[in-house]
């Protein structure tokens, strides 16, 4: 015993794709059904899963003790209650489960009433991360979200009454049509929710998405990196004044409230991705699932491995792998972490003012907000 390993859970299903994204989910239409029944396709799923829970457990079981659980999507908050607490059951025959275990659940506002969100929290789920995005209905309909701004408030009722104290919700910036108006309302209204944590994203356009194929046919322009600065810039300060701080570039959260779990991705911790296209990282090796959920289903049924492909990491890619997310993080990446000729690097970033110098002489590289904005760039000039 003695190492922590993380579990993720992917619920690769939604009732509808959202324009813009390219997340390994599946649609009824996608999966040539006419809806998504419920016990059905939960409960054959919910079977595999906990197939891949086991070859978890029979490889590490003895030696790990579990930290954070997350379930995430696809939409896991269509599941039903009983198979949620099927999986976290199971978890905690096969594994030390940790006390204060976070268990998170991604939540579409507009699949949460009382009766599923109760029997999330009753099977163990204690944190809720919330797909807010926006609450500008044009932005919303762009988007193709089905959800608005009464179904949030409702679902953060529903939750907060419950006792879950860990709420989060994720925003998506830089939407075309989005003005700044827009995005300071979002704001505004996201600080009057009862959540202790929010995550906002610059939207991104993913090839072979609709949202691409609207922009390149003309009828949607594409977002503006100058403007997704600005943006970045607004979002960062109305949270700051309003006690959210950033701990990675797209999260911001009230003291003590960091998601866990994905903190356990940017500082190389261990986890293991349970679920078609899940990934895993272990040690030194890495490894991605299949993405098909009914090939998924059919392979653990026949006994078969579920692993598209796997890598070990050089001692170099680990290294690469550390700069690129450790610098993302307030608390930054420790100077040890660098080569001799990173340095030079490191230097011209301080005199440009993209690098903290008084954190660079305690031993540690943090950007600055001017540095946040330009942190793919800082990435590239020393991973390459
Ligand atoms: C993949 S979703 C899963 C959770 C849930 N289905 C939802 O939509 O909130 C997790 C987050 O990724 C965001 N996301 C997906 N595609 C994105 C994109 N192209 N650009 C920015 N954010 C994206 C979603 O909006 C959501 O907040
Ligand atoms: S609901 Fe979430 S996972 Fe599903 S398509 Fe929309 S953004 Fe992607």
């Amino acid at each position: 015993m003695g190492q922590r390993l993380s579990l993720y859970i992917h619920i690769p299903y939604c009732v509808k794709r959202c324009g813009y994204c390219d997340f390994n989910t599946y649609t009824p239409k996608e999966l040539g059904q006419s809806g998504l029944g419920k016990s059905e396709i939960s409960s054959q799923y919910i079977d595999s899963a906990i197939l891949e829970i086991d070859r978890a457990s029979s490889e590490l079981a003895d030696t790990v003790s579990i930290g954070t659980i997350f379930f995430g999507g696809g939409t896991p908050s269509l599941m039903e209650g009983r198979d949620i607490n099927r999986i976290l059951s199971h978890i905690r025959q096969q594994f030390i489960v940790e006390d204060d275990c976070e268990i998170t659940m991604e939540a579409n506002p507009d699949s949460v009433d009382e009766e599923n969100l109760a029997a999330f929290v009753s099977a163990g789920v204690n944190r809720f991360s919330f797909g807010l995005q926006t609450i500008a209905p044009h932005l919303l309909k762009t988007l193709d979200r089905t959800h608005n701004e009464e179904s949030i408030l409702k679902a953060l009722e529903i939750a907060v009454k419950l006792g879950v104290k860990n709420l989060s919700a994720d925003l998506i910036y830089g939407t075309p049509g989005e003005s700044m108006e827009d995005l300071i309302k979002t704001l505004e209204f996201a600080l009057h929710l009862p959540i202790n944590h929010i995550s906002a994203y610059a939207l991104i356009v993913e090839k072979g998405t609709k949202l691409a194929s609207q922009i390149s046919r003309g009828e949607i322009s594409a977002p503006d990196d100058d403007l997704m600065a600005d943006k970045y810039l607004v979002i960062d300060s109305t949270l700051e004044k309003n006690g959210f701080q950033w701990y990675e570039l797209s999260n911001w959260a009230k003291a003590g409230a960091q998601s866990q779990h994905n903190q356990v991705y940017w500082t190389g911790g261990n986890w293991w991705g349970i679920g078609p296209g899940a990934h895993s990282f272990l040690g030194d090796r890495r490894w991605w699932n299949i993405k098909n959920p009914i090939s998924y289903i059919a392979a653990l049924s026949k006994n078969e491995s579920v692993i598209a492909e796997s890598e070990v990491l050089s001692d170099e890619n680990k290294r690469d792998e550390k700069i690129m997310l450790k610098i993302r993080m307030r608390s930054g990446l420790a100077r040890s972490d660098l080569r001799a000729s990173d340095i030079a690097v490191i230097e011209r970033y301080i005199n440009s003012g993209d690098i903290d110098l008084e954190n660079w002489e305690k031993g540690a590289v943090v950007l600055t907000l001017s540095g946040r904005l330009i942190a793919d760039r800082i990435v590239r000039d020393l991973v390459v």
